[in-house]
């Protein structure tokens, strides 16, 4: 078990890619906490770990507050958990595609506030509590959108070049203090998000990938998996882009 005796943190993981990176976790042998905005799914991810043995606990969370992501760093310490693993996951999306000349402000604030100030929120409430045993891995959610960018997503191109360049700036500053910080950067992957995309897009998506196909979630559990382990212990501020091969 590669992460046995650690706790992880893992935003948005009611769905998606972090509730798969949740459930490989927990069957590595991490404690989980899941720290969700829609409670049902987040209390569903914990259960389905409970189910196989796991240990983890939900805590409802909005991460583009700080008030609320504090909380869920109290309830953590409360619980008597450390932290060792942070996965900034948790992503939404406003409006589906909307040119840069028509974005309303809130399809700009809302992804900024969730995909980029969330990030910085959890990554700075987990640093406090990293430093003091120093060790940990941050691991941010970018999108190969944040490194070619995506017509009609100004926002989320934005945010996730955002989460690339924070990624960057916050390793060096904390890799003296025995933390890593690392991003995956994924291309197109079967999770509900895509389901705010034209309808007419999914079709070509495959195509978009030499591999000729999209991915799936456990492919970006895996390369969590690795950053977060001892496997990846001398990376640091990098952005890995698993995507079939769409942008290299
Ligand atoms: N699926 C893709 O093609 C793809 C590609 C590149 C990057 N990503 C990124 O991967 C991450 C996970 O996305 P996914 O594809 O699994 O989508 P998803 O919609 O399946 O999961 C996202 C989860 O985040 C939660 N969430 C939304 N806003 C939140 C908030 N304010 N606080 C806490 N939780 C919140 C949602 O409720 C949901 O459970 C996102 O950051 C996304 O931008 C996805």
């Amino acid at each position: 078990m590669k992460l046995k005796g650690k706790v992880a943190v893992i935003t948005g993981a009611g769905s998606g890619i972090g509730r798969a990176t949740a459930a490989l976790f927990a069957r590595e042998g991490a404690r989980v906490v899941i720290a969700e905005i829609n409670e049902t799914s987040g209390a569903e991810t914990a259960r389905r770990i409970q189910a196989e043995g796991g240990e983890a606990f939900s805590v409802t969370t909005d991460v583009s507050s700080s008030e609320s992501v504090a909380a869920l760093f109290q309830a953590i310490d409360d619980r008597g958990w450390t932290v060792d693993i942070l996965v900034n996951n948790a992503g939404n999306t406003e409006g589906g595609l909307t040119p840069a000349a028509e974005m309303t402000d809130r399809q700009w604030d809302v992804i900024i506030a969730v995909h980029l100030s969330g990030t910085f929120y959890c990554t700075r409430e987990a640093i406090k509590r990293m430093k003091t045993r120093k060790q940990g891995a941050i691991i941010n959610l970018g999108s190969a959108a944040g490194l070619g960018g995506l017509p009609g997503a100004a926002s989320y191109t934005a945010a996730k070049g955002g989460v690339i360049a924070l990624t960057k700036g916050v390793s060096k500053e904390v890799a003296p203090l025995g933390i890593r910080v690392n991003c995956i950067a994924p291309g197109w992957i079967e999770t509900p998000i895509l389901d705010s995309l034209p309808a007419a897009m999914r079709p070509a998506m495959p195509q978009m990938a030499p591999l000729g196909r999209i991915g799936q979630p456990e492919e970006i559990a895996a390369v969590a998996l690795f950053l977060a382990s001892d496997d990846s212990s001398f990376i640091v501020g990098q952005t890995i882009s698993p995507n079939g091969g769409m942008y290299t």
